[in-house]
């Protein structure tokens, strides 16, 4: 038995694997984070192989004191992550302050977690408390679409939001909460961190102007799921403004709320207004 046989280090190999296949996760882009349930740090104990020195995570994430996560490693590769996960990964525990993290498995080659470690814990910290620990996925893709997108329109939540739920019917019930949009700023530190998880109080998906994605999610696949539904739904609005400067018919707020009623979904108001001309 090896701790690549354990489920939940398969599941993070397998999304890793298909990020990269989407072609989300050029070069080292992207980033990976799994919070590990109490009986799975149980399950892998026996294979942590270092108690690595205690470092700063650079922001503060008490309500996470002592968790163990599974995080893909900074300036690694999605592409080797199948090859060599212990080369690519890592699985680090949080201090009783929930300041520092050190190494317990991985990164046998040298290098740390993820310059987005404290937007990935950030955003943990606020879904671990919203969803009351139903949360345990954090992803951060690059994905060409939803990128392209954020040159285009105004970089408002009911904006995107609106837009990218008319491309496709599902797309209300996957993300029936929303989208946010953080506008550029400098990734890989605190401020891009608390911006992210400011947004993620109200919804599971942040935009990351000129850059990318995050998603949150109970287990991989809902976290990947929902990446490639606002993905898939970009593309198509690529598509259309492509072939059209306007759309000669779409999903009108009526619809949407027919939608609601029907999948028993609650789709906030202010998505359906009228939009500005
Ligand atoms: P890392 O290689 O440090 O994970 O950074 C990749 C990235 O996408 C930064 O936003
Ligand atoms: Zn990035």
């Amino acid at each position: 038995m090896s701790i690549l046989d354990v489920k939940f280090v398969q599941g993070f190999i397998r999304m890793c694997n298909d990020g990269w296949e989407q072609g989300w996760h050029e070069r080292n882009g992207g980033n990976l984070s799994y919070r590990m349930k109490p009986e799975e740090v149980e399950e892998v104990k026996s294979f942590f192989t270092q108690e690595g020195e205690w470092k700063e995570i650079d922001t503060s994430v008490p309500k996470l004191a002592g968790e163990y996560f599974m995080v893909t490693g900074s300036g690694k590769y999605f592409r080797n992550v199948i090859l060599d996960p212990a080369d690519s990964a890592c699985i680090i525990e949080l201090d009783e302050k929930g300041e520092n993290y050190r190494i317990r498995w991985g990164l046998v080659n040298g290098g740390r977690p993820t310059s987005e470690l404290p937007s990935h814990l950030m955003n943990h910290e606020v879904k671990k408390e919203i969803t009351g620990g139903k949360h345990r996925v954090i992803y951060h893709a690059h994905p060409t679409n939803v990128i392209a997108l954020t040159f285009v329109l105004p970089l408002k939540d009911e904006v995107f939001t609106r837009e990218l739920w008319e491309m496709a019917t599902e797309c209300p019930v996957v993300f029936p909460d929303g989208i946010g949009v953080v506008g550029w700023m400098v990734p890989g530190g605190r401020d891009i961190a608390v911006a992210t998880s400011e947004l993620m109080k109200q919804y599971d998906v942040a935009i990351w102007a000129h850059h990318g994605m995050f998603c949150s999610g109970e287990d991989f696949d809902l976290t990947f799921g929902l990446m490639h539904t606002v993905e898939k739904s970009a593309e198509i609005l690529v598509k259309v403004m492509s072939m059209r400067p306007t759309k000669l018919q779409t999903i009108e707020p009526q619809n949407f709320r027919d939608l609601a009623k029907d999948f028993h979904v609650t789709l906030p108001e202010k998505f359906l207004q009228e939009k500005e001309a």
